[in-house]
């Protein structure tokens, strides 16, 4: 299996095109199963997941093309012909296949989602979603199922914003009868970039981003061509690759607004960043002062920013803290980076990070899509050589990494 080897110490200096969310890219591609009209999508992410997402709207009967980052897809003829278990347990977003297909099928069995292993991965909050909207669900070790004649709006109440539920809620009640409101919902960005794919297609979402939905059912969608939102985790990731390597680097395709929790503190590092309507632009030229972060939800520090700012970190000028309260695991990269030279004790869900003069280069894994983009950022300002193995899940998040920042001068390449 390939590696990703780096030779670090390179700053990065150009403009890097961003390319679109994953996390919007994903249940948008569910989402058209609601409709038997063509949709049309662009700025779709060429990656490992956007990949097993489409073979698994396949599996159910919708025809797909793809050309470059535009995707085709036309869901017409759709049945229930048992989704393959291979590729529902590569990606959490296959339980958005219920959701989706609940409406149009009327039944649907589903084996439980994968993906990143950060925790318990509970998906109790889609069952009482789904649930309250009419559908008698079932779950066993292998799979969930879900039967209703016609779905009905329901007014649920999540006891967490979790994003995957608020995003199944509202892929249901987009076809059930009545009104569907979701309170306390989910308010990351692309949860409005799905609600507006949906509404391009005439679905009735009211106050997607807000922490009460409202949705109003209607009876069909039509088709849409619509464009998914840049990927403001991958944005934040090439910021702090830019900025570890004391480099001066243009993000195209990006969108400040998103990110105003990331950018804020990468300032309080002593980062500079323009924010521009064509993009943002990173420079560092200083060391990097010490932060305490806590992850939250949106609009919040990100979870999935909190690996890769933590090298940052271990290079800055004293001690951080970095507190993790989405996931109950996720703190893999930790070993990898301490084999590189960082300094970082855990205490309970907080990580002690003691800034160190330099990372060194080392072997390391791999183990989900954010700890393995942390330890490209880490092989980047490293002294010496990086090899990291099992970069698949790199390949799960980034699209041509590699090409990408060898373009703004890293030494990077895969073996
Ligand atoms: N949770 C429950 N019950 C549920 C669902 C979630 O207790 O029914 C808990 C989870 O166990 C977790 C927390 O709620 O502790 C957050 O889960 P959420 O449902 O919000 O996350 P998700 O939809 O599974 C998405 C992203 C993640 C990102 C989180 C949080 C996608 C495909 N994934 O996951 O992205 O970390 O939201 O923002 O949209 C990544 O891209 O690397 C990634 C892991």
């Amino acid at each position: 299996m390939a590696n990703l080897v780096i030779s670090g110490g390179r700053r990065l200096i150009g403009d890097l095109q961003i390319s679109g969310a994953k996390n919007a890219a994903l249940p948008i591609i569910a989402a058209s199963l609601l409709t038997a009209k063509e949709v049309q999508l662009s700025n779709v992410p060429s990656l490992e997941d956007t990949r097993v997402m489409t073979e698994l709207i396949k599996s159910v009967g919708a025809k797909t093309e793809i050309e470059g980052n535009t995707m085709y897809i036309m869901a017409n003829n759709l049945y229930d012909g048992g989704v393959p278990e291979g590729l529902a347990r590569k990606i959490r977003c296959s339980i958005h296949m219920i959701g989706a297909l609940l409406p149009r099928l009327g039944k649907i069995e589903v084996p439980l989602p994968g993906g990143d292993d950060l925790g318990m991965r509970k998906i109790d909050l889609h069952i009482k979603g789904l649930t309250a909207l009419g559908a008698t669900v079932n779950t066993s070790n292998q799979s969930i199922s879900a039967q209703a004649n016609r779905l009905i709006g329901a007014d649920i109440v999540l006891s967490f914003p979790s994003v995957g539920a608020t995003e199944n809620i509202i892929l249901a009640a987009s076809l059930a009868m009545g009104i569907t409101t979701i309170r306390n919902a989910a308010k990351e960005p692309e949860i409005i970039d799905m609600a507006n794919f949906l509404n391009s297609m005439g679905a009735m979402i009211e106050d997607a981003g807000s922490e009460l939905i409202k949705i109003t059912g209607v009876d069909k969608l039509g088709g849409t061509k619509y464009t998914i939102m840049s990927d403001r985790i991958n944005t934040g990731t090439y910021m702090v690759a830019a900025a570890i390597t004391h480099g001066e680097v243009f993000l195209k395709n990006s969108n400040s607004v998103y990110l105003s929790a990331v950018i804020e503190r990468l300032r309080e590092a002593g980062i500079q960043i323009e924010e521009t309507i064509e993009g943002i632009w990173v420079k560092a030229t200083n060391g990097f002062q010490p932060l305490d972060i806590t992850t939250e939800v949106y609009p919040g520090f990100p979870t999935d920013m909190q690996p890769l700012i933590t090298p940052l970190l271990a290079i800055a000028n004293g001690r951080s803290t970095v507190k993790e309260t989405i996931w109950e695991q996720r703190f893999e990269h930790i070993p990898q980076l301490t084999k590189m030279g960082a300094d970082i004790n855990m205490k309970g869900d907080t990580a002690i990070i003691t800034g160190v003069k330099n990372l060194n280069g080392a072997r390391v894994m791999a183990t989900d899509i954010r700890a393995g983009a942390a330890l490209v950022i880490a092989g980047l300002a490293a002294k010496g050589e990086t090899v990291i193995q099992d970069i698949y899940h790199i390949d799960r998040g980034y699209e041509r990494i590699e090409e990408m920042l060898r373009s703004v001068g890293a030494c990077i390449y895969r073996n």
